[in-house]
């Protein structure tokens, strides 16, 4: 058993009272105890352009947390196409719709050729649930093998998987965890792998034959680890022997944020059997997919007839082709490898600088940043004061790692050279300002 993780929504989060008046206590009346909001000092946003958002109070701040706006809020050309194709037709998927059929050959382009059945759904937690019972289908077997602080999603059975989302919960009997590849050094490969082993082997003896290697492609809610690319080739091998299927989770690293390739996975080699994506696949408008190799598909849809009302709607896949029209044609993929680097650079000068950057780790506009008290030794305190210190400088981040020790860093792919050098420029007037 690894430990349990801190749960990631308790990250970064509002632990206020309850307020008396204005929109908190709107927001509190109306969602009850479901309220999850950011910072010390909850947020109120009206407008977002590019890779900035502007707040009720007109204080603009540079978005380096949101994910999903991947090729910058608001995106004028994705915008434009949702109200075209929503003026148009919207409608359910049991309909032939031209656009549909485009969306998805276009997708496919951007996957190995042996992912040739797509489906699409609406958030990257039914992409996964799907991929999960996909994959007992295929194989028979019951048994989920996750990273110890993995998060995949909010329906039971991804929740059964996360255990970062899990507050005093259980993971689910067929569950087993490993640590994430950071536990196991510069090189992670044989080690990441013994452990994916040793797991299956502990689902098999408890009754649980292994069905599904389901992770994130950048490890995101472990702390963000990405290198060196091709560790995770060994695990999947792993995996494999032991009869699991790879899930690889895209939710994250999808969409080109890496820089190196368009998909996560691609970095480490190797075709999954079944990739799920979600986030930034539509830039905002609430769109996912699951691609797989068709004939998996068929022993869950002999037993199961699966329809999804608004996946797959023309609307979400006019919204779906900008995105990947747009991250073509402004070389979004390579700005993510040339500002990530910028970044990574600028970070590592700041480590150099004191002791409380302990790694910078990540790929493209993905990077996690490991702050330390002590060698060693996490320090998600001195994490949730960064945030708070780059918040009050008018950037936005957020928090990632098995206790909430790693800053982690998403800006929109189109970032500029200015905008990286801003935030590194907010994030060393913190760090001097912690001491
Ligand atoms: C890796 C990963 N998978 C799946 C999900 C679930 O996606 P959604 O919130 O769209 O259901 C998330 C959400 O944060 C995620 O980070």
């Amino acid at each position: 058993m690894t430990e349990r993780p801190r749960p990631i929504l308790d990250m970064n989060r509002f632990h206020g009272a309850a307020a008396t008046e204005g929109l908190l206590a709107r927001r509190q009346a109306n969602a009850g105890a479901l309220s999850v909001l950011f910072y010390r000092e909850p947020l109120e946003l009206v407008s977002a352009r590019g890779a900035w958002v502007e707040a009720a109070d007109g204080r603009r701040y540079l978005d380096f947390y949101n994910n999903v706006p991947s090729v910058g809020h608001c995106h004028p050309r994705v915008v434009a196409a949702i109200a075209e194709q929503a003026g148009r037709l919207a409608i359910n998927s049991r309909y032939l719709s031209e656009i549909v059929e485009t969306y998805a050959e276009r997708l496919k382009a951007t996957l190995p050729p042996a992912l040739s059945a797509v489906a699409l759904a609406c958030s990257g937690s039914e992409a996964n649930d799907l991929a999960l019972r996909v994959a007992m289908a295929a194989t028979g077997g019951t048994g989920v093998i996750v990273t110890e602080a993995a998060y995949h999603g909010n329906t039971w059975a991804t929740t059964e998987v996360s255990p970062s989302a899990l507050r005093t919960g259980r993971l689910g009997p067929h569950v087993r965890t490993v640590p994430a590849p950071g536990a196991f050094g510069a090189d992670p490969g044989p080690g990441f792998a013994a452990a994916v082993a040793e797991a299956a082997a502990e689902l098999r003896r408890a009754g649980h034959a292994p069905a599904a290697f389901l992770c994130d492609s950048i490890f995101s809610s472990d702390g963000v680890h990405a290198d060196p690319p091709g560790f995770l080739a060994a695990a999947v091998d792993a995996a494999r022997q032991a009869g699991a299927l790879w899930i690889a989770d895209e939710v994250q690293p999808g969409f080109a944020r890496t820089g190196d390739a368009f998909w996560g996975f691609a970095r480490h080699g190797g075709t999954p059997d079944i990739v799920t994506m979600g986030k930034p696949i539509g830039n905002g408008y609430p769109m996912a997919a699951m691609a797989a190799r068709p004939e998996l598909l068929e022993p869950f849809a002999a037993s199961v007839g699966y329809f999804n009302t608004f996946g797959g709607n023309p609307a979400a896949a006019a919204a779906g082709l900008a995105v990947l029209d747009v991250i073509a044609e402004e070389g979004l993929q390579q700005n993510a490898r040339r500002q990530g680097a910028r970044l990574k650079a600028g970070l590592a000068a700041l480590a150099g600088r004191g002791g409380r950057i302990a790694a910078v780790r990540g790929a493209g506009l993905f990077l996690g940043v490991a702050f330390a008290d002590r060698p060693g030794r996490p320090a998600p305190a001195l994490v949730g004061a960064v945030i708070e210190g780059l918040k009050a400088r008018g950037v936005l981040a957020g928090a990632a790692g098995l206790r909430g020790g790693s800053l982690k860093l998403r800006p929109p792919l189109g970032l500029t050279e200015g905008e990286a050098d801003l935030f590194l420029g907010a994030l060393a007037e913190t760090l001097d300002e912690a001491g």
